[in-house]
């Protein structure tokens, strides 16, 4: 009898630590989860261990903030390529209380900025250094956002940066994507690093392969210690500035302990029974946005269809304007006048479109900036919590992996920022986006952005959280999404799926992903159209909530994109 005792106690304790072994959910062995149906509270990032830490947190008592802050801590470690701390971002939320913010931690230009610092002598731009190495960085932003975002936040930095210290330091295994673009990168990363780091290695990455940050670890331990002045002063800057000194960068140490982040309005407005919420200048993302849905609002879009050739087309015209007004007015507005007002007015936006013609395509030598007076990688994280507050975070270090400089002994990649700006008028910039004087260098300036994350009210809650990487593509891919849902109902999955177009006035083409249908781009070609193929554009994260209110969490299937959720 006994004996049948233990084995029943051996028998009972095992099923109930089979039941608790993590394991989709440690560093070692998780899962990827392209959707996930939640109750209370999803989290939908670009790394399953990044929207785990998240989940950790709103199950700690946290709320949506804090699962975004413990969301991008994590991704500045698993995510190398665009989660970040040498970079910067945006955060956008709808608050339970009903409030918006809009926190603004984009990189800034150094003091010793200027105008003309990517031109050679005969004035030609040379955009290698505005892309790659230490002049290619801005003042880094996305510490300082996080604890700017903190007094919304009910949990202690402490407890946020907890998982990403033990992820830095203990290792996580890495995806077969992730193992490709860290090998794609070894030659930049050793021409333009002159000290070791965890990136570099003599022979291949291969998915499974373990990649521990001890530098990062200790960078993120004065952070946990020491608050901000952890990475803005003290030994993290020390180590900032003696890398810019290897790499003749700008970067000094009054610069870092001068950054701040900024809270701003929100940009709100109404499309048809829905108010959106999203980021205002010094990201053009909200602006254009609120032109290219006020545009496109008073047609038929729902009866046209989904990728019909008159939905297409009409949303490529409205693209090719909000795009040319970027190019001329959009800047920082610490800087530059921009006239928001106007650009976004009912007015202006349907005397834009008359010269809309629905049988052959406009051209961008004809349209251009309406008349008013006056390797890629980001990431985007979307969270919503049971009590109604609603998170949506784009975060960059702009290209892939950024300038490719680590910081010597702080185990993180700096920004390549410096290149959204318009370094010399009409000179495209990496994602063939042209600027004005608007966006022109000058010290202590923000590069202009596109980062848009964006959520939806519905009855003045929280309806859909959504944004995504993509450079110049990140507005479009937020119209398409938003459009994809609100007009053509497909459902969250298939809205994030569904293969994406991009016209941005210049170069005057439609770019299509690879599978996208033909039959509509023949179409679109007789009228005139130029079509150009791409690769994939954009990684969505998206949550919205279902006709029962539960809240549905889908990461785009173009990546290792995530969702987690309880
Ligand atoms: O702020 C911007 O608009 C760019 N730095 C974003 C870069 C980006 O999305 C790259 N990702 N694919």
């Amino acid at each position: 009898m006994r004996s049948v005792l233990i084995l029943l106690a051996i028998t009972i304790t095992s099923v109930a630590y089979a039941q608790q072994r993590p394991v989709k959910n440690d560093a070692y062995h998780y899962k990827i989860e392209k959707q996930v149906i939640a109750s209370k509270g999803a989290v939908v990032s670009a790394h399953p261990l990044a929207s785990q830490a998240g989940l950790q947190m709103l199950q700690q008592g946290g709320n949506a903030v804090d699962a975004a802050i413990a969301t991008q801590l994590a991704l500045a470690v698993v995510y190398p390529a665009a989660g970040n701390l040498g970079g910067g971002g945006f955060l956008v939320a709808h608050l339970k209380d009903g409030k918006d913010i809009a926190i603004d931690y984009r990189e800034k230009a150094p003091a010793a900025a200027s105008r003309d610092m990517y031109l050679d002598k005969k004035g030609n731009a040379n955009t290698a250094l505005s892309q790659d190495g230490h002049l290619a960085c801005g003042v880094p932003g996305t510490v300082a956002g996080l604890y700017t975002s903190l007094p919304y936040a009910r949990l202690t930095m402490q407890q946020l940066i907890a998982p990403a210290i033990l992820l830095a330091e203990k290792g996580y295994v890495i995806t077969q994507r992730e193992a490709n673009a860290l090998n794609r990168n070894q030659d930049n990363f050793k021409r333009l690093n002159t000290q070791g780091n965890a990136f570099v290695r003599n022979r291949e990455w291969k998915a499974g392969d373990t990649l521990i940050q001890k530098d990062l670890a200790a960078t993120l331990k004065r952070i946990r210690d020491n608050g901000r002045a952890g990475f803005y002063e003290g030994e993290t800057a020390r180590l900032i500035t003696a890398e810019m000194q290897r790499g003749h960068g700008l970067i000094t140490t009054a610069d870092l302990k001068a950054y701040e982040a900024k809270e701003r309005a929100a940009v709100t407005f109404p499309y048809k029974a829905y108010q959106v919420v999203t980021m205002p200048l010094p990201s053009s993302g909200g602006v254009a946005l609120q032109q290219m849905m006020g545009m496109a609002e008073k047609y038929p879009l729902n009866a046209w269809g989904f990728h019909s050739v008159s939905a297409m087309q009409l949303m490529i015209e409205v693209e090719r304007r909000a795009y040319a007004d970027r190019a001329k007015y959009l800047g920082d507005p610490d800087f530059v006048k921009v006239p928001v007002k106007q650009l976004t007015s009912a007015d202006y936006l349907h005397a834009r479109m008359e010269d809309y013609d629905p049988q052959k395509a406009g051209s961008s030598k004809e349209v251009t900036a309406g008349m008013v007076y006056e390797s890629k990688e980001t990431t985007h994280l979307s969270v919503m919590d049971a009590e109604g507050n609603a998170v949506s975070v784009t975060t960059t270090l702009n290209g892939g992996y950024g300038s490719k400089v680590v910081v010597g002994g702080a185990g993180f990649f700096l920004n390549n920022e410096m290149d959204d700006f318009s370094i010399k008028p009409g000179v495209p910039n990496m994602y063939g986006l042209v600027g004005a004087e608007a966006n022109a260098v000058a010290p202590g300036k923000r590069m202009l952005s596109s980062m848009t994350p964006t959520i939806v009210l519905k009855k003045g809650k929280p309806f859909i959280v959504t944004g995504t990487p993509g450079g110049s593509t990140i507005i479009t891919s937020v119209f398409q999404t938003l459009v994809n849902l609100l007009e053509f109902n497909l459902s969250a999955q298939q809205a994030v799926d569904a293969p994406k177009f991009h016209h941005q006035w210049l170069p005057d083409e439609v770019v299509v992903e690879e599978d996208f249908d033909q039959t509509p781009l023949d179409e679109l070609r007789r009228m005139g159209y130029k079509i150009e193929r791409s690769s994939p554009i954009g990684r969505v994260e998206l949550i919205k909530v279902n006709e029962r209110g539960q809240l549905e969490a889908v990461g785009d299937k173009r990546g290792d994109d995530s969702a987690a959720g309880y």
